[in-house]
């Protein structure tokens, strides 16, 4: 492993941080690195919820509500810390392809706005964004992708947090702005928005509806649980070399009919108990993580290696968190009913 120089922060915010990933990440900081205070900065959309974070010790954790579009917002609170890591952004395919415009304005104008506040105020940037950036491979493609892999998005999510990732490189290059990339693949655990597939499907179950399969279901995710996320983005952060991007991943490539059928059976449904629905537009194929570099420079290693016991977890976590999902069901089916999905 290279010599890496440490970044110790104390003062660091968390854009998103009510979201899925960013509220797994802001736990992770609060119970590993106790000397190191978070503040979080989320706009509270549907997908942000302050229950994620609740109960935080309030000396560790502040939650500002706020937009990272909002200069004037930026330019009051960035001020004091050392570092920005941002998860936060329109984080959903099926709502890109209904409504690309807010993608383009919080995924794309939100991280200009931060990498100018990173510039005025020479504050440290971690930057979250996802393997999708890179398009799909095929299924017989014996490749997966690397940190050399070219840009091919193919959805407007996937190309609005490509264009985001462009802008950062631009800003270390151009001005100097200490920033890390990573591109993580599909993250699964507690807390996940109930329109993504996992708790879309494990909550159907639970209501009593039949899960929903796009296309022929052989399109292939490589999972990876949410806190080995958090735990590669704080090694990133802290010790990894400024301008640079790492791979996230955990070897975790399954098809998605492999995924529902686990589903079904760990919660005692017949495998076939569910419905074809119509696939996505553009749908990738599929997505696979070489993580060597991550590996090699920074030794980070995956502690969730056992799929099956992370998704039993999960589906566990959902069953006995009914009051965190329900709100936010019957809105997210009503949107899937108008697409035919
Ligand atoms: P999420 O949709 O669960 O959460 C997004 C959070 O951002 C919410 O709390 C929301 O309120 C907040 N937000 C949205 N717009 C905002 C704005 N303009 N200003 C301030 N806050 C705003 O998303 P997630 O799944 O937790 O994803 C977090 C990040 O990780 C995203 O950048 C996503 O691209 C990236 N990522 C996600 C995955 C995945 O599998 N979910 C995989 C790789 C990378
Ligand atoms: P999703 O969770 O939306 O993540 P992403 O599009 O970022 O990979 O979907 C994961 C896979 O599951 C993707 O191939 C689409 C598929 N899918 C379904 O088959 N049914 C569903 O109801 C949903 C939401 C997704």
């Amino acid at each position: 492993m290279p010599d890496t120089e440490t970044f110790e922060p104390e003062n660091i915010i968390v854009t998103g941080g009510c979201g899925f990933i960013g509220s797994n990440f802001v736990h992770h900081v609060v119970d590993n690195h106790p000397g190191v205070h978070v503040t979080v900065l989320d706009k509270l959309t549907y997908a942000g919820n302050p229950e994620n974070i609740a109960g935080l010790p309030e000396d560790r954790v502040e939650l500002v509500v706020g937009d990272v579009c909002d200069e004037g917002l930026l330019d009051e609170l960035v001020p004091g810390h050392d570092a920005i890591v941002h998860f936060a952004a329109e984080s959903h395919n099926d709502n890109s392809i209904a409504d690309p415009e807010p993608f383009v304005r919080t995924n794309v104008v939100g991280t200009y706005r931060l990498l100018e506040a990173c510039r005025r105020f020479d504050v440290r940037y971690h930057h979250v964004s996802t393997d999708e950036v890179y398009g799909d491979l095929a299924l017989d493609d014996p490749a997966r992708f690397t940190e050399e892999t070219p840009y091919r998005p193919s959805s407007p999510y996937s190309s609005t947090k490509a264009s985001s990732d462009m802008l950062v490189r631009a800003w270390h290059r151009t001005y100097g702005v200490r920033a890390t990339i990573s591109n993580c693949s599909n993250n699964y655990g507690p807390y996940q928005h109930v329109e993504k597939f996992i708790p879309r499907q494990v909550t159907n179950v639970l209501c009593g509806v039949r899960p929903k399969l796009y296309g022929d279901g052989r399109n292939v995710r490589d999972w990876i649980h949410t806190e080995d996320h958090s735990s590669a983005v704080w090694e990133i952060l802290t010790r990894g070399r400024a301008g640079e991007t790492y791979l996230v991943g955990a070897d975790g490539e399954r098809d998605n009919i492999d995924v529902l059928r686990a589903i079904l059976s760990a919660m005692g449904r017949p495998e076939d108990d569910f419905d074809w629905v119509r696939d996505r537009p553009g749908h990738d194929r599929r997505y696979a993580i070489d993580p060597a570099k991550i590996r090699r420079e920074l030794g980070w290693r995956p502690r969730h290696t056992d799929f099956a016991e992370g998704l039993a977890a999960t589906i566990e976590w959902y069953r006995e968190n009914e009051a965190w999902w329900r709100p936010a069901k019957e809105a997210t089916e009503a949107r899937y009913a108008a697409q035919g999905q």
